[in-house]
């Protein structure tokens, strides 16, 4: 297929462009580069890299792709709230923009990387139909995004948006904000895991190889059923309390590792149920958490000096100049409009 991949340079645009080439697809990947993304090297051979923004490129760009897989986004939650407007017109305007696009121009297929997020905290276990509760602009973008782009569905135009656990494991655009990546490295680095009191709390998580095989299945998917909904992607077994993943941590990392508790105990805890994905898409992930803490201590005992290390909030502060940012949107408003 030829594939357009919007925010095809970041933490999981670096797993699933690989493994696209891998399986013979046309890849072109859209990417404004709020990230350094200069030390591309073979896996990118042959893709077609366009350093532009999705609220402003020209439309002529999404023209004669089979599918989409959308992953351009401010991707977590203190960014989002870090600068509000930008996530709306990010995260929202400008996915609706290219789903539009993409439609009016011909792909068949779109798939939207949304979140377990936009269920918020709660007791019960999350399934597709249990209601949301957005608790900070980053999720309350993904619903607005799953709302509209899903409405796009139809026989000519298959929608889907993914609902993707939290993810962990290594990419060549590490992201230190994750919290299994983040407690994996410190604590390597530094022998102490550093863990918000008292670790009661559950997340769901997803090893970024899967997240990769997930997007890649739902678009070479023929069941057409995946059209139309948004679909939880994780394993039921890997929604767990954080205190087991850092003592499972730091025994991997060795007895000199220790977890330090810090702040107020943090009830906030939420679980998710990911049947829907394996009926629908015949999807179960392959990898679990203690093979992901295991690259990721790998990769570290490599040589802690050359892994990137990205905390995307301090990145997108830098890159972001909240001003600066609200100026430009007063000239760029006008066109990101179909
Ligand atoms: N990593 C997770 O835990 C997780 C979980 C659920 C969903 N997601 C979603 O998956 C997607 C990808 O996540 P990631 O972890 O790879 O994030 P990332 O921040 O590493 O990558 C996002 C990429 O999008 C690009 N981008 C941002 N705004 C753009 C714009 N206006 N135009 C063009 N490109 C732009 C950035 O330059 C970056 O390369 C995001 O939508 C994210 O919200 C991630």
């Amino acid at each position: 297929m030829n594939l357009l991949v919007t925010g095809g340079t970041g933490y999981i645009g670096r797993i699933l462009v690989p493994d696209l080439k891998r399986k013979g697809h046309e890849i072109t990947v859209m990417d404004r580069g709020f990230l350094d993304y200069s030390d591309l090297e073979n896996e990118y051979e042959g893709v077609n890299i366009l350093r532009e923004d999705i609220r402003t490129c020209d439309p002529d760009l999404l023209r004669g792709f089979d599918a989409v897989i959308d992953l351009a986004a401010l991707s977590n939650d203190p960014s989002g709230n870090l600068n509000k407007i930008a996530t709306w017109d990010i995260n929202y305007i400008g996915r609706v923009r290219i789903a539009r696009l993409a439609k009016k121009l011909g792909a068949k297929r779109y798939v939207v990387a949304s979140s377990c997020s936009v269920y918020g905290f709660r007791d019960d276990i999350c399934t597709e139909t249990t209601p949301v509760n957005p608790l900070t602009t980053y999720a309350e973008a993904n619903i607005a995004v799953e709302k509209d782009n899903l409405a796009l569905n139809d026989q000519e135009f298959r929608s889907t948006a993914l609902r993707f656990a939290t993810v962990f494991g290594y990419s060549e655009r590490f992201r230190l904000d994750l919290v299994i990546n983040a407690m994996t490295f410190y604590g390597y680095k530094n022998h102490v895991i550093k863990m918000m009191r008292d670790g009661n709390q559950y997340r769901p998580f997803i090893h970024v190889k899967d997240v990769s095989r997930a997007l890649i299945s739902s678009i070479e998917s023929d069941n057409d059923e995946i059209g139309g909904r948004f679909i939880n992607v994780g394993n039921n077994k890997q929604n767990v309390q954080i205190r087991d993943v850092a003592e499972m941590i730091s025994n991997k990392i060795g007895e000199d590792c220790r977890i330090e508790l810090y702040g107020d105990p943090d009830n906030r805890s939420y679980r998710v149920n990911f049947d829907l994905s394996k009926k629908l898409m015949g999807f179960e992930t392959k990898y679990d958490i203690a093979q992901g803490v295991e690259e990721i201590i790998k990769r570290c005992s490599e040589g802690l000096e050359d892994i990137p290390q990205m905390h995307t909030v301090d990145y997108y502060k830098k890159l972001i100049g909240y001003e600066k940012e609200l100026d430009r949107f007063a000239n760029i408003r006008p066109k990101i409009l179909l």
